[in-house]
């Protein structure tokens, strides 16, 4: 579904990512673990159209994806970003509806209504300011804007980042239903252990480089994931 291949990006003289080459089939939730500037971020903006590549090809369904961000959500794909955006200024509904905001009316409330049964917690907050959101609440607002668009290709960046493991757990099961709803998930994460439990399949990044791959289960039994990124 998603095939990228040999994809360089840069900031100014910094190569963030160098050569990269993944890919996610239908259906699956393919995580991409790796540290603290190690260019997972710089990876999906490159995916979502808001940085061009230097080089390599991003292809969705077959067709390359045009470096324009309102475009790639045309074509399916949602961006996510790190740290929860959500304006806080609007209400809950309120930002869902700018989350489908390419969407005719009709099909808005259908899925206004369909988030709303996924996320229990959002409806009961709709009139809520969404700055007033606990994390977790925000986190999970932030992902059902995400899905309010209908995507058939949902990018998460850094979902677990500064919650409780409680909500942590809560945020998983959600992910993982929305792969049930047919919804194939790119999951950037440093929460190695988390995502690789969830994955399909997933990549090592480091230094802007691909350095492992494989399933999430043989990446838990690897020796080198397990000293890098396991805690031994
Ligand atoms: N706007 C920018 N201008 C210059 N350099 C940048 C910019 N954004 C990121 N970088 C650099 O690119 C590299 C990759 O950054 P990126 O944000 O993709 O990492 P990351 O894996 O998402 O890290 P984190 O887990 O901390 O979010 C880093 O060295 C970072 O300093
Ligand atoms: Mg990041």
């Amino acid at each position: 579904m998603l095939n990228i291949e040999n994809l360089s990006a840069c900031y100014g003289y910094i190569e963030a990512l160098k050569d990269v080459t993944i890919e996610a089939k239908q259906g699956q939730i393919v995580s991409i673990i790796g540290s603290n500037g190690a260019g997972k971020t710089t990876l999906l903006r490159c995916i979502s159209g808001q940085l061009k590549p230097v080089c390599g090809k991003i292809k969705f369904l077959g067709e390359l994806l045009p470096a324009q961000p309102h475009k790639v959500v045309q074509r399916g794909v949602v961006h996510v970003p790190e740290g929860r955006r959500v304006f806080s200024g609007l209400t809950v509904e309120d930002n869902l509806l700018v989350g489908g905001y390419l969407l005719k009316e009709k099909e808005l409330h259908e899925n206004l209504k369909r988030n709303y049964e996924l996320f229990p917690i959002l409806k009961e907050r709709k009139n809520q300011f969404a700055g007033t959101l606990s994390g977790g609440e925000q986190q999970m607002l932030a992902i059902a804007r995400g899905l309010m668009s209908n995507p058939k290709l949902i990018l998460l960046d850094e979902p677990s980042l500064g919650l409780a493991p409680i909500i942590v757990n809560q945020v998983y099961d959600l992910i993982k239903q929305i792969r049930e709803n047919g919804v194939t998930v790119l999951l950037v994460e440093q929460n190695a252990r988390k995502a690789l439990n969830i994955c399909d399949k997933a990549y090592v990044i480091e230094n802007g480089r691909i350095k492992l791959s494989g399933t999430g289960c043989e990446l838990l039994n690897s020796e080198e994931v397990k000293k890098a990124y396991l805690g031994g």
